[in-house]
């Protein structure tokens, strides 16, 4: 099955967070299960600076304001295809946001283009290349299946991939015009959204199959507490909506492997990670102790909960825990980490930044990794804090209720409990998980069970990498060898 995937960012060669990993990780889960996936993504600098051997395979007069070019190459291990639109990409850093740190007002242009070249890919733009089915990641792929639905027929099917749905693509109606989308598209009401223009609200309605990226997200999103305004279609497409988990890769997340760790271990020598634990104390100038070491490795937003964190430290410290934060984002909570920080010193340590590297050595060496999202359609950080032996403690929402077990006595007794899941998300019963966490490491026969069996949990990508091509073949009507295993 030839699967063209369609994302605007992906690992490691640009990534603003899960989206990438998902997207970079993708076409090899998806090899071993008959899947020859390529990925479309926008020619940005450092997109363009890393494919080996890029080949024009396409030229483009006119691509939404100035001429472009397709560029088929590899990069890291991927079979790329790269939009070259110089007055669209060619801008070094973020890929959504200017150095005002707003997003660039042409973005409905940027993203309609990627859009609209992989349609035009799917009807065989390329020759010798015929994409079966267009798989589009997020709202700046959304256009995708509006374009196949309305332009020029084409036989390539579309899926639909929500991974977060509180970015959505919403547009004023003046763009219409230059969409090039069909005028139908407008008449039958397949792109307005709340008086404007929907590109997520688009692809959900237009795509052949909508996907999410967790089970539990996938019944959220037909709330209209988590469903932010899309809840209505998405129950109307209840039928082709399903819940797919993301993996992560473990070979890049291996801690027995692990460049960026000080000192690899694996589940039979865990007490090595008081190697990586002391390197961490002195990146973040804490004070290593028998206390816990909390971290966080994220987007400091409200979705992530990171509020209700700051509220949180003084008890933390009051409890004897230690907290070492790393991520960016919202001004207001980067100041109040930052005077945390300040006053605890020792206790509390905060990096601003983005740091690959540093995010590897936290999960290598911090006893507890923190998720408090107020809504997490799958997460990564706490698959990779299972991987690594730092246990998670999470809120019970999306992915995050799917891939933790609580240490509750029911779970303890039967020795399933990998982690500490908290419900309802405020404060309140944020203070009181870290209560439990402290509790629970106080006992270091429980905790490293707790820890052994988190690292055995599977957090790769082959269910999943089977349920895409499953679905895959559903659209395309083709029948597999391991069909009768189903
Ligand atoms: P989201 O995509 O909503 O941000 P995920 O948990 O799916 O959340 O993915 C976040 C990814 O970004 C993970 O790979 C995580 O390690 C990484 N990440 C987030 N913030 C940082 C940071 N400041 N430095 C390094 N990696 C980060
Ligand atoms: C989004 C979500 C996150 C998910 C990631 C990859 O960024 O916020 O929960 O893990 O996409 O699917």
């Amino acid at each position: 099955m030839d699967v063209l995937s369609v994302a605007a960012e992906v690992y490691p060669l640009i990534k603003t967070g899960g989206l990438a990993d998902v997207a970079g990780a993708l076409p090899g889960a998806l090899a071993p299960h008959g899947v020859a996936m390529r990925t479309l993504l926008p020619g940005y600098p450092a997109v363009l600076g890393s494919l080996e051997d890029g080949t024009v395979v396409a030229e483009m007069g006119d691509c939404f304001g100035g001429p472009a070019r397709l560029l088929l190459g590899r990069a890291a291990g991927l079979e790329l295809i790269a939009l070259d639109a110089p007055h669209l990409y060619d801008r070094p850093g973020n890929p959504y946001l200017g150095p005002d740190g707003k997003d660039w007002p042409d973005n409905w242009r940027r993203f309609a283009a990627l859009s609209f070249a992989a349609y035009e890919l799917g009807r065989g733009l390329v020759e010798g290349y015929r994409p079966q089915i267009a798989h589009c990641h997020d709202w700046q792929a959304a256009l995708t299946p509006a374009y196949v639905a309305f332009n020029a027929p084409t036989r390539v099917r579309t899926v639909m991939t929500v991974h977060n749905i509180s970015f959505q693509g919403h547009f004023g109606w003046d763009i219409f015009g230059d969409l090039r989308l069909d005028y139908r598209a407008a008449a039958e009401g397949a792109i307005e959204y709340y008086g404007g223009i929907g590109y997520l609200k688009a692809g959900l309605q237009c795509a052949d199959a909508v996907t999410t990226v967790s089970p539990t997200y996938a019944q959220e999103l037909r709330t209209a507490e988590f469903g932010m305004g899309l809840e209505g279609l998405l129950q109307s497409r209840a039928d082709v909506l399903h819940g797919i988990l993301n993996g992560i890769d473990v070979a890049a997340w291996d801690p027995a492997r692990d460049p960026a760790l000080a000192q690899t271990y694996s589940a039979e020598t865990l007490p090595l990670r008081a190697v990586n634990r002391a390197a961490l104390c002195g990146r973040f100038g804490l004070d290593d102790g028998p206390r816990p070491l909390f971290a966080v490795v994220s987007r400091l937003t409200r979705q992530k909960g990171m509020d209700m964190l700051v509220e949180c430290i003084d008890g933390l410290v009051e409890m004897g825990g230690r907290l070492c934060v790393l991520g960016s984002g919202e001004e207001a909570l980067e100041d109040g980490l930052g005077a945390a920080a300040a006053r605890h010193p020792g206790r509390v340590g905060f990096i601003r930044g983005y740091d690959e590297a540093l995010a590897h050595l936290i999960q290598g060496g911090a006893d507890v990794i923190l998720v408090p999202s107020r809504f997490e359609p799958c997460g990564l950080t706490q698959l990779y804090g299972l991987r690594y032996g730092c246990v998670p403690l999470v809120s019970r929402v999306g992915g995050l209720a799917d891939t933790v077990i609580d240490a509750n006595v029911a779970a303890l007794d039967a020795g399933v409990a990998t982690g500490i899941v908290f419900a309802p998300a405020t404060t309140a019963a944020l203070l009181d998980a870290v209560r439990r966490a402290v509790d629970l490491y106080a006992r270091p026969g429980l905790w490293l069970k707790m820890q052994r069996r988190g690292m055995k949990s599977d957090v790769s990508w082959d269910a999943s990498a089977e349920k895409y091509a499953a679905l895959y073949a559903d659209l395309l009507g083709v029948k597999r060898h391991d069909d009768q295993d189903r």
